[in-house]
């Protein structure tokens, strides 16, 4: 089949690439010309992993097409994905401005019938509004058909996601547009992938329905590892305990400091201010946001509690990124402490395996905010080390090397990657999430 996808950011170039795997023929438009230059030649904008490999042999095999002209795409195909950006307004709305924007030029360029397909989260009944553009624009007697298909995919795991999903979930009108989603699908729905048809608006609701659960869950988990801490009790066993029940399920109970990206803190918002609209006071979602700030908050209090004095301290920091297996520092705790610990006058010594270069974009490199290419590096004369984000090479890393290389074992852990116990043996102090508590200065050896 031939699609087109407009918009190749996260969203739009894991659904260019997926769509190009499973057979199809892609045409994607992209109006950011050095994002564009870059993907015309097989390079990604982002890091995810698997992308670049996929990207250059459907460019290879000419499956995968890369322009700006945003009239070829709505000529090329008869489906056309909506995968633009959907930012936060500054009161937390969604700003849908380039939504209205594609759906003028489409309507303008629509020669034959197509059926537009929103990917990008959006707000409910943004259907009825792109709906609306269309036939103010278009030219009489040119079918049309607005789905919404959300798109669940995580980043850092982004291109597995879209190969292997939980369910698919489709809001649509009328059969013909039902008949091209099958087909679209079929792939998926011989291998028993769950098939959701539903209407426009349930499909929009879905997608921020779900995004808000997820986090609701993050912050829920949070406060009780708040109260583990207190009582002595430890978060990972608490939350076992309670994900071994089918109907809570272990995933996203994992303690920490709490939910970033460029999905969780905007679609919570969203979602708060469109409940608002439609005259809802969704307050439970208003305390899981202010939960997770606090965690940041907290975080920066529980380090001045082990550290006592920050000011001239050498503090390592690993982990940047929001989450592991990406570059993506959109919302990231990290953001939020650095900014506290450097103002309290701390020397920071950051690393990450993929982020330092866009963490460089809000914190350039002086004197006391350095960045390290090697992660031991880092941690020469630390007189602490943060763990920020969960990467799989700080969950591997060589304790004894860590250990000679600080001035002293000081671990202050946001993600709980260490088993206590271990770290106690190895002659760390270290302090976690939720978990077992250590006095400073306790188990030196
Ligand atoms: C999320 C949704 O999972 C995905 O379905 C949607 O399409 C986009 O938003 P993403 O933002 O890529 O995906 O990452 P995710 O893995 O969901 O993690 C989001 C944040 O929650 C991260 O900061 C992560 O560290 C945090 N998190 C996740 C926790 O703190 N605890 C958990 O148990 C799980």
């Amino acid at each position: 089949m031939k699609i087109t996808i407009i918009g190749a950011g996260y969203v739009g170039l894991v659904t260019a690439v997926g769509f190009a795997e499973l057979g199809n023929e892609i045409m994607c438009i992209e109006k950011d010309s050095s994002k564009l230059n870059k993907l015309s030649q097989g390079i990604s904008p982002i890091y995810e992993p698997g992308l670049t490999e996929m990207l250059q042999k459907h460019i290879k095999q000419n499956k995968i097409h890369f322009t700006d002209k945003i009239e070829d795409g709505i000529v090329f195909g008869d489906i056309i994905f909506l995968c633009v950006g959907t930012p936060q307004n500054d009161d937390g709305k969604a700003d849908l401005s380039q939504v209205e924007e594609v759906a003028k030029e489409m309507a303008k360029n629509m020669k034959s019938y197509k059926l537009i397909i929103e990917k990008s989260t959006v707000p409910v009944n943004t259907h009825q509004w792109v709906k609306t553009v269309i036939k103010r624009y278009v030219r009489k007697n040119i079918e049309f058909d607005i789905a919404s298909n959300p798109e669940f995919l995580k980043e850092g795991s982004a291109i597995r996601d879209f190969m292997n999903p939980d369910r698919i979930v489709v809001g649509l009108e009328g059969e013909r547009a039902k008949l091209i989603f099958e087909q679209i699908y079929k792939s998926f729905t011989d291998k028993e992938v769950p098939l959701i048809i539903t209407t426009p608006a349930a499909a929009e609701l879905i997608k921020h329905a779900s995004n808000s659960f997820l986090a609701t869950k993050i912050s829920y988990i949070n406060m009780v590892s708040a109260l583990c801490e207190k009582v002595g009790a430890d978060i990972n066993m608490v939350a076992e305990g309670m994900g071994y029940d089918k109907r809570i399920g272990r995933d996203f109970l994992k303690a920490g400091i709490g939910y970033g990206g460029s999905c969780f803190p905007k679609d919570v918002k969203a979602f708060i201010k469109i409940a608002e609209e439609h005259g809802i006071d969704f307050n439970l979602l208003e305390e899981v946001e202010k939960i997770n700030t606090t965690r940041r908050i907290k975080f920066v209090e529980k380090i001045e509690d082990i550290l006592w004095i920050i000011k001239d301290k050498n503090i390592a920091v690993w982990g940047l990124a929001f989450k592991p297996n990406t570059d993506d520092i959109r919302e990231a705790p990290a953001i939020d402490i650095v900014r506290e610990l450097e103002k309290a006058g701390a020397n920071l010594r950051l690393y990450d395996p993929k982020a330092n270069e866009n963490f460089k974009s809000i914190f350039s490199e002086k004197q006391n905010l350095k960045y390290f290419k090697d992660k031991y590096d880092a941690l020469k004369d630390a007189d602490a080390l943060l763990i920020i984000t969960e990467w799989d090479e700080f969950i591997k890393a060589d304790l004894s090397r860590v250990k000679e290389n600080m001035k002293l074992p000081i671990i202050i852990d946001g993600r709980n990657i260490f088993s206590a116990k271990i770290m106690k043996e190895k002659g760390f102090e270290y302090h976690s999430i939720g978990r077992e508590k250590f006095n400073p200065g306790e188990v030196w050896k």
